[in-house]
């Protein structure tokens, strides 16, 4: 793989929706040009470590969730202005009340988080304005054929979810932290890392180029309050998130009103995110959260507010004191838009407990866990045209493999599946 290699220019794409900023010429795109072949690379430091290229899936130790309350009532707000306050007794207060939560039940509003009504709602033009489009001029980014995940994920792209059953009714369109074209793990096949496609959108990559610093900048504050939290000293998460492997999905719920009797009424499968924490914004109900007594309880938009919550990287960093909360979409038979960021960390990052002397006997030990592999590991069940790549072969960093979730195979009883 040369350092020569350059990344497509945009494609041109029209819209369905009569818009006059949508209309646009299309022009042929080069993205059928990648045809790369990712060489037996490994991008951790593990020589050593021979990766089974057989797809054999691993039956993990189930991790049980950590001690929490009931989420039974509705889950609680925080005015997170308090961690830009220049008195440092506000900030802890702030911050302890996030750690209050996170230790109990993993799922919050954030609110007076400084992110403009009007970039939100630019930010759900461009995506209703992508989604808009004919599947073939959407086709054009589809994801399979991008050099790194990024871009369009069609509805057929249908992961493995218990619970979701029949046809998928919801499409993505993923980006990450725009990453240089030379990044050198993605010259090396890393598919977390490198740069963003963009649609040729008028617009499209400077609203969402903002949307994703806006989301960077919440990163920081929130992971500032988590090192409060923690004892830890400030910038600890911040010196493990200079080349992060987050990601922002900009998500399209079909419109669905004709529900048929193999329909569980699920629309996204139940799971944990991933990452660190994400920061979601949506407009229309539908989200549900696992409560401690295993009931799905309803968690409605909130005006002004993100949803935010805890992930499987800051569970196992926090040795079980932050909980990473099972949650679902279900189909109310509406169209809906939503935009989950999953803040994350470097991809070598070894994440294992930290300890915490105030905590110490609430604390248990996880096995060190390579964010980015653990990230992999999850896109091989939810993605099968990383499952395509797995198998054959051109997919082949850190130690990878299909498997159960051990964060998520714990709600698995809850499923009725
Ligand atoms: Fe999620």
């Amino acid at each position: 793989m040369g350092k020569n290699r350059s990344f497509p220019h945009p494609i041109m794409i029209s819209c369905t929706r009569e818009q006059p900023w949508c209309a646009q010429a299309r022009r042929t795109t080069n993205l059928g040009h990648y045809k790369r072949k990712i060489l037996n690379v490994h991008l951790i430091n593990k020589k050593d470590i021979a990766t089974d290229k057989e797809a054999t899936p691993v039956k993990a130790d189930i991790i049980p969730f950590p001690a929490r309350y009931s989420t039974r009532d509705s889950l609680p707000v925080v005015n997170i202005s308090g961690l830009y306050h220049p008195n440092p007794s506000v900030q802890r207060s702030t911050a302890g009340r996030i750690g209050e939560i996170a230790m109990a039940n993993g799922f919050l509003y954030i609110e007076k988080h400084g992110v403009s009504r009007a970039l939100i709602n630019a930010v759900y033009e461009q995506a209703q304005c992508f989604f808009d489009c004919d599947l073939a001029t959407k086709s054009q980014y589809y994801i399979g054929r991008a050099p790194n995940h990024r871009g369009y994920v069609p509805t057929t792209e249908k992961g493995d979810y218990a619970d979701e059953q029949g046809p998928r009714r919801y499409e993505a369109f993923d980006m990450g932290v725009d990453h240089p074209a030379d990044d050198p793990d993605f010259l090396l096949g890393n598919p977390l890392m490198g740069p963003n496609v963009w649609p040729k959108l008028p617009g499209f990559q400077y609203i969402l180029g903002r949307y994703l610093k806006e989301m960077s900048r919440i990163t920081n504050v929130m992971c500032g309050a988590f090192e409060q939290v923690l004892g830890l000293d400030s910038g600890f998460f911040a010196s493990h998130m200079d080349r992060p492997i987050s990601q922002l999905r900009l998500l399209h719920y079909l419109e669905n009103k004709n529900t048929g009797a193999a329909d569980t009424g699920v629309n996204m499968g139940a799971h944990t995110d991933y990452e660190c924490f994400t920061i979601l914004h949506s407009q229309t109900p539908s989200l549900q959260v696992l409560d401690l007594d295993s009931n799905w309880i309803d968690a409605p938009p909130i005006d002004n507010t993100f949803y935010f919550n805890i992930g499987d990287m800051l569970e196992a960093w926090s040795g079980g004191l932050f909980v990473a909360t099972p949650h679902r979409v279900v189909n109310s038979g509406d169209e809906r838009f939503s935009l989950p960021y999953f803040a994350a960390t470097n991809f070598d990052t070894i994440v294992s407990p930290v300890h915490v002397a105030k905590y110490a006997d609430k604390q248990k030990d996880y096995a060190p866990i390579v964010a980015g592999e653990h990230l992999l590991n999850n896109m091989l069940r939810d993605f099968p045209y990383l499952r395509r790549q797995y198998e054959a072969g051109l997919l082949n960093m850190g130690d990878i493999k299909p498997g159960d979730n051990p964060f998520e195979s714990r709600m698995m009883s809850t499923l009725n599946v």
